[in-house]
């Protein structure tokens, strides 16, 4: 069950395969859509469409290195042809790399900015392609960009990573702008995830412990919660929520975007 309606939609969610991605795209499929993953992850991308699946929602997996265009091409025309259009694209897919800006190295810096930038932009690119007048899918759509609260607030140890995310909300109101002027009919929203206790948030909480930032995990975590007016960290399910409501006809009048699900956190 959701809030908000999403029947008949079809759905790309990139990094799809696990984190947040999987859980948006479940969350998708709840309120009616169709869902395709896209993701370097074969096996539990696959394994994950299928669970979705299991709700009876039509579900696919499709192979997508954000960084590549080519990939990218591929991608959205087999979203098109499997799911029978293509209205609504996720970009979540993102990685990030903790360093110090005295220790910061080249290479993990720029790959960073390939897949959290560059895999951003060039989705919108082919989204835009397809959902726009005239494109294979051609019925306009919704974009949602997942950026994060990095963009909005000063954490020492994520300087490269804020970069990154700070590049997704211009990437975000750019992309409203150009799609209006242009009568695409289609919106683009980014949201601002606070930390959320998984894989890459609970990596990040151990980096800057070893960056000998804070004592603790403990400590680190009791900073940012410390930090946060909600008083906790954030819970998958109000990823999931702000994105289905993003998604859906209720926010039919909001583009270029971006909407903080921080608990109040970022600036
Ligand atoms: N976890 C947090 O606390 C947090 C907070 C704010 C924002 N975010 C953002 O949310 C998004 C999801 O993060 P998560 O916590 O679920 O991370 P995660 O590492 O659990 O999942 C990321 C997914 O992206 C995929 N991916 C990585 N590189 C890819 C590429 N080149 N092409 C396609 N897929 C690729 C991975 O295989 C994985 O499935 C990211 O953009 C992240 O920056 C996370």
């Amino acid at each position: 069950m959701s809030n908000f309606d999403l029947a008949g939609r079809k759905a790309l969610v990139t990094g799809g395969a696990r984190g947040i991605g999987a859980e948006i795209a479940g969350a998708l499929a709840r309120a009616g859509a169709s869902v395709m993953i896209g993701d370097i992850l074969g096996d539990l991308g696959r394994e994950t469409a299928a669970g979705i699946a299991k709700s009876g929602a039509k579900t696919g997996f499709v192979a997508l290195d954000v960084t590549d265009d080519a990939s990218w091409e591929a991608a959205a025309a087999n979203t098109v042809s499997a799911l029978g259009g293509f209205d609504i694209l996720i970009n979540n897919a993102g990685i990030e790399v903790t360093a110090l800006i005295a220790d910061l190295d080249a290479g993990q810096f720029r790959k960073m900015l390939e897949v959290n930038v560059i895999g951003v932009g060039l989705g919108m690119k082919h989204a835009f392609r397809a959902m726009r007048p005239g494109g294979a899918a051609g019925k306009g759509g919704v974009i949602v960009n997942i950026a994060s609260v990095a963009a909005t607030i000063a954490f020492p140890a994520i300087a490269g990573y804020s970069a990154s995310k700070s590049a997704v909300d211009r990437l975000t109101r750019v992309g409203a702008a150009e799609a209006g002027k242009l009568g695409y009919g289609i919106r683009v929203n980014c949201i601002y995830p606070g930390l959320v206790a998984n894989e890459m948030g609970l990596k990040l909480a151990n980096d800057v412990v070893a960056a000998g930032l804070w004592p603790s995990v403990e400590a680190a975590v009791g900073d940012v919660v410390g930090l946060t007016p909600v008083g906790r960290l954030g819970e998958m399910r109000d990823m999931t929520d702000a994105t289905v409501f993003l998604c859906s006809d209720a926010a039919r009048f909001i583009t270029g975007a971006g909407l903080p699900i921080d608990g109040g956190m970022g600036t």
